[in-house]
Parts: C-alpha cells; sequence; structure tokens
C-alpha cells in the first residue's frame, strides 16, 4: 500500500493570541507541527503535504525538510478546500489526513486506521465524547453503518443529541478523494467547503466507511488556546512519564518531571524532582539526578551522579562519575570515570581523566585534565586573551592548589604541583613544584589608621 500524508496547517489560531502561527506553538519543546510530522515519518508514506496558509513563510522555514512538500493554502474556505490545494501533488493509494493542531496523535492508532483503508473503503478516527459540542457528528443508520457526518452548526436538534464525534483524521482511496473534493459545494452554515462532506459522497459511491478509535481522547484532542495548550503539555508529560517508569526509572513526582526531546533510559534510574531533560539525553542504569536539575543533549554513563540544581548541556558523564550540586557542565564537557566535579564550578570544552576532581568554585575551559589530577578550589583556566581561545594542558596526577589563575596556552606536566595563590604563565615540567606569588612579608608593630575624633 502506498501512502500519502496531508496534514492541514493554514489556519489562524485567533484564541492563541499570537504573532507566531497557531502550529508553532509548542508542546514538550518542539512544534505541535513537528510532533505531527514526526508521528507521519514513522508510517514510511511516500510523501507528506503540508497545507500552510496563516505564517507560511515562518512555518515553512522552521520547519523546512527533502522530505516534506509544503502547500499554500491561500484563503482558508475550509479543511475540503485545504486538503484539495495538495491534491496535484497526490499519487498514492491512501491518503491520511491529519492536523498541524493535534500533536498527541500516536503511530500506533493511526496504523490501526490505515488497516481499515482500502481502495472501496474510508477509514474514518471517531471519537465517543460526553460533550460533543462542535465536533461534526457521525450519523449511522439502523444497521449502524456510517452515513455521513453533519457538524456541529448544521445540525439538527436530534444529530446534535449524537455523541460521536468526528476527529478529522481519515484515510481515503487516493483514487477517489480529487473527484469527491471537486463536488464539494459551501452551500452550508460556515459557507465552507468541508472535508467531511466526503463521507457522504463515499457511501453514495458504494464505499463503505469503517471507523477506530484512539485509545485516548487526548490523542485528538487539538489546541485552540493556550489552555488547551498547557493540557496537552501535562498529558504528554505524564505519558512520557509513565512510559520511563515503565522502563526502570523512578520518578519521585511523575507530576514534576519534563522531557523535551527524546530519552533514552536504563534500569534502576532514581530521578527527582522538577528534572527538565531537554534534547537527546541517555541515562544508563543506575544513574541518580538530584531535583532541579536541567540535563540537554548529554549521555550519563552507568552509575553516574548529578546532585541538586545542576545544568548540563553537552555534557558526557562517564561511569561513577559525579556533578553537582551546582555544577554548570557546558557543551565539550566530559567526565571519565569516576571524576569528581563539585559545588559551583564550571566547565566548557574540559575533558577530566578518570578518577580527577575539580571540587569547588572553578572555571575550567578549554583544557584537558589528565587522571587523578585535583584541581584546588577557586583555580579559573584564563582560556581567551580577548581574541583567541587557548587550552591549558594539565597531565595526570597533577595538584593544582588553591586560587591559581592558568594563562593558556599552558601546558602543566604530568605530577606536577602548583602552589595555593599561583598565576602560572609558563610551562611546568613533571614532577617540579611551580611557585607563582608573591612572597609574604610581615610588617612588625603595625599601627592601625584611627578615625579622627570628632570635633
Ligand atoms: C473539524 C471538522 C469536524 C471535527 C473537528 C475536530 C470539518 C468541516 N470539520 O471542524 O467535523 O469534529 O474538526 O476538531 O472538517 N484548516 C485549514 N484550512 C482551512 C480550514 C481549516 O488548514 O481552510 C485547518 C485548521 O487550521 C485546523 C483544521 O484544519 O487545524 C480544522 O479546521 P477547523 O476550522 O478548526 O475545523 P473544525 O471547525 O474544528
Ligand atoms: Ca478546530
Amino acid at each position: 500500500m502506498s501512502l500519502d500524508i496531508v496534514i492541514l496547517a493554514a489556519g489562524q489560531g485567533t484564541r492563541m493570541r499570537s504573532a507566531l502561527p497557531k502550529v508553532l506553538h509548542p508542546v514538550a519543546g518542539a512544534s505541535m507541527l513537528g510532533h505531527v510530522i514526526h508521528s507521519a515519518r514513522q508510517l514510511k508514506p511516500q510523501g507528506i503535504h503540508v497545507v500552510i496558509g496563516h505564517g507560511a513563510e515562518v512555518v515553512r522555514e522552521r520547519l523546512a525538510a527533502g522530505d516534506l512538500n509544503f502547500v499554500i493554502q491561500a484563503e482558508q474556505l475550509g479543511t475540503g478546500h485545504a486538503v484539495a490545494q495538495a491534491v496535484p501533488a497526490l499519487s498514492a493509494n491512501t491518503v491520511l489526513i491529519l492536523y498541524g493542531d493535534v500533536p498527541l496523535i500516536e503511530v500506533s492508532t493511526l496504523q490501526r486506521l490505515l488497516e481499515r483503508s482500502g481502495p472501496d473503503q474510508v477509514a474514518l478516527l471517531t471519537v465517543e465524547l460526553n460533550d460533543p459540542t462542535g465536533y461534526g457528528r457521525i450519523v449511522r443508520n439502523t444497521d449502524g453503518l456510517v452515513q455521513a457526518i453533519v457538524e456541529h452548526k448544521d445540525a439538527s436538534a436530534a444529530q446534535k443529541l449524537i455523541r460521536e464525534g468526528n476527529t478529522g483524521i481519515l484515510a481515503v482511496p487516493g483514487a477517489r478523494l480529487g473527484e469527491w473534493l471537486s463536488r464539494l459545494s459551501n452551500d452550508n452554515v460556515q459557507g465552507e467547503y468541508y472535508l467531511t462532506d466526503v463521507i457522504a459522497m463515499a457511501v453514495g459511491d458504494g464505499l463503505v466507511v469503517a471507523t477506530e478509535q484512539p485509545l485516548d481522547a487526548m490523542e485528538v484532542q487539538g489546541a485552540n488556546d493556550r489552555i488547551q495548550l498547557a493540557e496537552l503539555e501535562r498529558h504528554y508529560q505524564v505519558r512520557t512519564a509513565r512510559r520511563l517508569m515503565a522502563q526502570g526509572v523512578s520518578l519521585r513526582d511523575p507530576a514534576r518531571f519534563d522531557v523535551r526531546g527524546e530519552v533514552t533510559v536504563g534500569r534502576d534510574v532514581q530521578i527527582d524532582i522538577n528534572v527538565i531533560l531537554e534534547g537527546q539525553v541517555v541515562i544508563e542504569d543506575n544513574v541518580q539526578i538530584g531535583p532541579n536539575c536541567v540535563i540537554r543533549n548529554s549521555t550519563l554513563c552507568n552509575g553516574a551522579i548529578v546532585k541538586a540544581n545542576s545544568h548540563l548541556d553537552g555534557a558526557l558523564l562517564g561511569e561513577g562519575s559525579d556533578c553537582g550540586p551546582y555544577a554548570r557542565l557546558r557543551p565539550g564537557s566530559v567526565l571519565e570515570a569516576r571524576a569528581h566535579v563539585g559545588n559551583f564550578v564550571e566547565l566548557k570544552n574540559a575533558h577530566l581523566g578518570e578518577d580527577a576532581k575539580a571540587g569547588h568554585l572553578s572555571y575550567l575551559g578549554d583544557t584537558d585534565i589528565g587522571a587523578r589530577a585535583n584541581i584546588g578550589a577557586g583555580t579559573i583556566t584564563c582560556n581567551y586573551d580577548g581574541v583567541n581561545k587557548h587550552r591549558t594542558l594539565i597531565g595526570a596526577d597533577v595538584f593544582i592548589g588553591s586560587n591559581n589563575a592558568l594563562v593558556a596556552p599552558v601546558d602543566i606536566s604530568k605530577g606536577a604541583t602548583t602552589a595555593a595563590g599561583s598565576t602560572i604563565t609558563q610551562n611546568v615540567g613533571s614532577g617540579e613544584l611551580a611557585v607563582a606569588r608573591s612572597r609574604q612579608r610581615n610588617i612588625a608593630g603595625w599601627q592601625r589608621p584611627e578615625k579622627a575624633p570628632n570635633t
């Protein structure tokens, strides 16, 4: 079966009260439309056609990708008109219609729907609603067969009692779609070309309309305003939290945990409250993450510990290494096995060898630190001369005293020691002690200045 997917994303979204086109509003860190495209791709269609209108340029710019065909709908004359704009680009046996503002639709639901479609069968996703106000109603005959969809505004009092609502998502035979759409009229209460009218046409042409339901009604929920957007966000987060717990993660409180990207997890992982995971995050077995951590595009190897209030971005924590509380690991931070980074330490492009330690109050940028080296409290690498960045090389077993300024480029060889308070501007040889501070002078009998008496 070949598949084309059409995603409707041309609407304005007035109720968002936003300069940003509605479909670009984010759920879990990605635009709603981005989520729909991500799900669409998993169905391996031959084409993904995104119908854009309001904010078309911004949408196209933000989501452009080689596998997407953007189609402009200059005027929003209805969902049927929107799909019709894509028809010239369609050639598959089956056309699946999705919506850029319905981001939580599950791939498995769409697969079930597609299984119900065929050359002589339309597959329609419907949902049983307690309050179907606003939805198109699924009209069935006495045998229970779908006959038509009637929009809420066009429905009779009796039809308004129907609680089976149209989700808008459907799969139709490609060979029929263009002809049906060309027959649509806008002679209805809203003066729109309704996609939903193809259902009655299909029945009229002798096709069967099969229906399928999502497992969870939130899958087909759209976001028209920021309240609904927040509901989708929460739902997504709860769903993600449950999936991770099922895979072996203990979440201290699943309601205080957010994923904005893709996370892979091992077993016996413990995550405390208010942790945010962003981008691509890999968490291996036995990792512990303390409260209030933001971890972005990072890998935490077996047994690594991230203590409270740490920020990681582009970091790699080796097996049994730890950082924090209050550590800031910027892109290119690598802790080898059992390396330790303590409180108020900032790393950037810094590689700490096995068992190396930087316990307190440091800035370590553009540096290679050897195994077992110890970086004293308050040490900084002066990696920037105002124009260029330079590297600091620190060998294995080096001991950097407290409050050192290491002026790069500088090379401190294996086993060297630097005295506390040193400003290291020259290389230090293996096994040497570098003392680079002024000598202490004690002045005996020193008289402190005194305040002049009040006159
Ligand atoms: C539509 C369905 C209704 C269903 C409901 C579910 C129709 C006629 N009705 O109604 O049966 O219960 O969805 O939410 O299809 N869009 C365009 N171009 C247009 C018009 C709409 O791209 O010209 C997009 C909108 O941006 C939106 C989606 O299509 O994402 C749905 O359009 P909307 O006008 O909101 O349809 P509903 O009235 O909600
Ligand atoms: Ca709608």
